[in-house]
């Protein structure tokens, strides 16, 4: 655990941010706290700016910011892009979604190490690397020669976003689960992604975004947060996630409205 004097990983004050070419805020003032070491998630209904939050965080162009900060370690990055927020340390999943076809996940991973740390492993170090990743994450060794592009399936899509968050090693991981459709053998390369990811970096901050109870069992969360209209109206421990699957998002919704 962190040091008092560390600052947190992501610290989100009032965030708000609209469509760039126009229309109301979608986030209307969103406030949470990443602490080094913490797994937070984010649940609420459907288009309540789940990954529009997610987007904001990575510097999507497809968003403006109309107020609030965002700090990682303390620096406000309001002017950083996309690409200066990854190489200093910020994961988010869909960071690097150029994929050419007929490129490797290895070849794809290769090139992200070297937008993150400025480091052209040799494709035999990598492989070695990423077998041991792949050992580790119950991964077939197959997997790193498969072809991006290539027919995969959101189970494979994660497991290569799982792959390269452990190559990457981020301070901090802001992962949007929200793909419909996963079975439990993909939620649990996720869940085992970021356990592993962790026990090697015990001060990765973790955010993720899912309406999967499921996976929050597998993860367990230290925080979780309801996002509703824009804005947290609620947060609690793992218990909210619980509570949240018991009875939906009705009552939050309509005191939202
Ligand atoms: N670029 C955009 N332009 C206009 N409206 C947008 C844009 N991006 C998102 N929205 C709208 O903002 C709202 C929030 O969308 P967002 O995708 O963030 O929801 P979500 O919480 O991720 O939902 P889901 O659970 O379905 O994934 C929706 O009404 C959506 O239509
Ligand atoms: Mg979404």
């Amino acid at each position: 655990m962190a040091d008092a004097v560390d600052p947190p990983v992501l610290e989100i004050e009032d965030l708000r941010a609209a469509p760039t070419d126009g229309g109301d805020d979608i986030l209307n003032g969103v406030t949470l706290t990443v602490r080094p070491g913490e797994v937070h998630a984010v649940m609420g209904p459907n288009g309540s700016g789940k990954s529009t939050l997610a987007n904001v965080l990575l510097g999507s162009p497809e968003y403006e910011v109309t107020g609030g900060t965002v700090r990682f370690r303390g620096d406000d990055i309001a002017d950083w892009g996309p690409d200066a927020r990854g190489a200093a340390g910020m994961f988010l999943a869909f960071q690097y979604p150029q994929a050419i076809p007929g490129v490797s996940v290895l070849n794809f991973l290769r090139q992200a190490l070297s937008a993150r740390k400025g480091i052209d492993l040799s494709m035999l170090e990598l492989r070695l690397s990423i077998m041991e990743w792949m050992e580790r994450l119950g991964i077939d060794p197959s997997f790193a020669d498969r072809h991006l592009n290539d027919g995969f399936s959101g189970g494979e899509k994660k497991r290569n976003e799982v792959l390269q968050m452990a190559i990457l090693e981020p301070e901090v991981a802001i992962l949007d689960e929200t793909d419909s459709g996963l079975d439990i053998d993909a939620l649990r390369t996720v869940a085992r992604g970021v356990e592993e990811v962790r026990r090697d970096r015990p001060d990765l901050g973790v955010v993720v975004i899912t309406h999967y109870q499921r996976l929050l069992d597998e993860l367990a969360p230290d925080v979780v947060h309801l996002i509703v209209d824009g804005r947290i109206v609620l947060t609690g421990g793992p218990e909210l996630a619980t509570e949240l699957e018991a009875e939906g998002y009705g009552k939050w919704t309509g005191d939202a409205a």
